[in-house]
């Protein structure tokens, strides 16, 4: 047995140092050391010796025993070793490859736009202030000089709210809440804050009921209010034209347009060259697609009606001035001249459509 035991190392070791991956190594394992392997087979000869050959070869088969674990760590170690260096091998960075873009979004062209009409105003002094999106029916109507049941507030389709809830301070007759049908509700608001001169540009969350093609039910305005003594016409066109060659182009021109709205006289809808045939109303001999003869329509605009002044509680005989009140959405898209047939579009998260600004 003690013979035995001698081949059984020298064998093993052998064939331990000859594997060259794990599975050979976990077989040549089971073989050598495994509970039906070669070693418990010598060692199942044990109680047939006597006692004296017992402990000799007991204590050989021990020390055999761990020569053969030895062998097999040594072995282990060296296939471990070489798989990793085969696998840096395979795993070479290239540190000179130009690394994955993380893609990058950017603010929604709506957002875009109301950061670029801020910069522009606030190089005129105006200030964004910030009134409700859910606002009194004074506010909104009462006080830009729109009586209860008068007819002109059916241009707004206004959404009402059934409760007006708990927090809603209401003094005197204000009427119903009303979503801001536009943003002139800031105009009596800005004024009871009591400090003049105003420069203010509000820019809210519109709501109206319509849901088309043209017509979103949610949508943006800027509402600019400046009020103070001696305000002109001039002043109101010298701000337009101001922002208008900022926003879409030194070279495009300004009209203004009579009109009417009840919270200014005069009043006036504000109209720029067409940013697609420059003004001309024909692209390469064809009419021009976006425009109808050479100009859009930006928005309304006038002189602060005397009524509204009073609503505001500031002397219209001593104070002046012009608001104008602009959709957000609009402007942007006129910016880009692109003729989207569909206004809902920039709504629907469509990634394909956002991309483009
Ligand atoms: N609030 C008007 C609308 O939604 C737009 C407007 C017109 C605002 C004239 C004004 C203004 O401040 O003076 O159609």
């Amino acid at each position: 047995m003690l013979d035995q035991l001698k081949q059984l190392e020298t064998e093993a070791l052998s064939a331990f140092a000859a594997t060259q991956n794990m599975q050979d190594l976990e077989a040549a394992r089971v073989a050598y050391l495994g509970r039906k392997g070669r070693m418990s087979d010598i060692m199942s000869q044990l109680p047939s010796l006597s006692n004296e050959e017992k402990r000799a070869a007991g204590q050989m088969a021990n020390e055999v025993k761990a020569a053969i674990e030895g062998a097999f760590i040594a072995a282990q170690a060296r296939i471990e070793s070489a798989n990793s260096a085969a696998n840096s091998e395979r795993a070479w960075i290239d540190m000179t490859l130009p690394g994955k873009q993380p893609s990058v979004g950017h603010v929604h062209l709506t957002t875009q736009a109301i950061e670029d009409i801020m910069t522009i105003f606030s190089k005129l002094g105006f200030n964004r202030q910030r009134h409700p999106e859910a606002d009194w029916d004074y506010f909104a109507f009462e006080s830009l000089n729109m009586p209860k049941d008068h007819p002109a507030r059916d241009e707004w389709e206004t959404f009402f709210i059934a409760d007006p809830g708990k927090d809603a301070v209401q003094t005197g007759d204000m009427g119903k809440v009303v979503l801001t049908p536009h943003t002139s509700n800031a105009q009596v608001r800005e004024m009871q804050k009591g400090k003049l001169p105003i420069r203010m540009i509000n820019i809210g969350k519109c709501y109206r009921r319509q849901a088309t093609a043209r017509h979103l039910p949610m949508f943006h305005q800027f509402e600019g209010l400046m009020i103070d003594e001696n305000v002109s016409i001039t002043d109101l066109r010298g701000v337009f034209d101001f922002f208008v060659k900022r926003f879409f182009g030194e070279n495009t021109k300004t009209r203004l347009r009579p009109f009417h709205f009840r919270f200014t006289e005069p009043s006036f809808e504000l109209d720029i060259s067409c940013t697609v045939c420059s003004g001309e109303g024909f692209v390469n001999g064809a009419k021009c697609k976006l425009c109808k003869g050479g100009w859009l329509e930006l928005g309304g605009a006038g002189m602060v009606h005397p009524n509204v002044l009073k609503a505001g509680g500031i002397d219209p005989k001593k104070y002046n001035g012009f608001a104008f009140g602009w959709g957000v959405e609009r402007t942007a898209m006129m910016r880009s001249g692109v003729n989207i047939d569909d206004i809902r579009i920039m709504y629907r998260n469509d990634l394909r459509f956002l991309k483009q600004f």
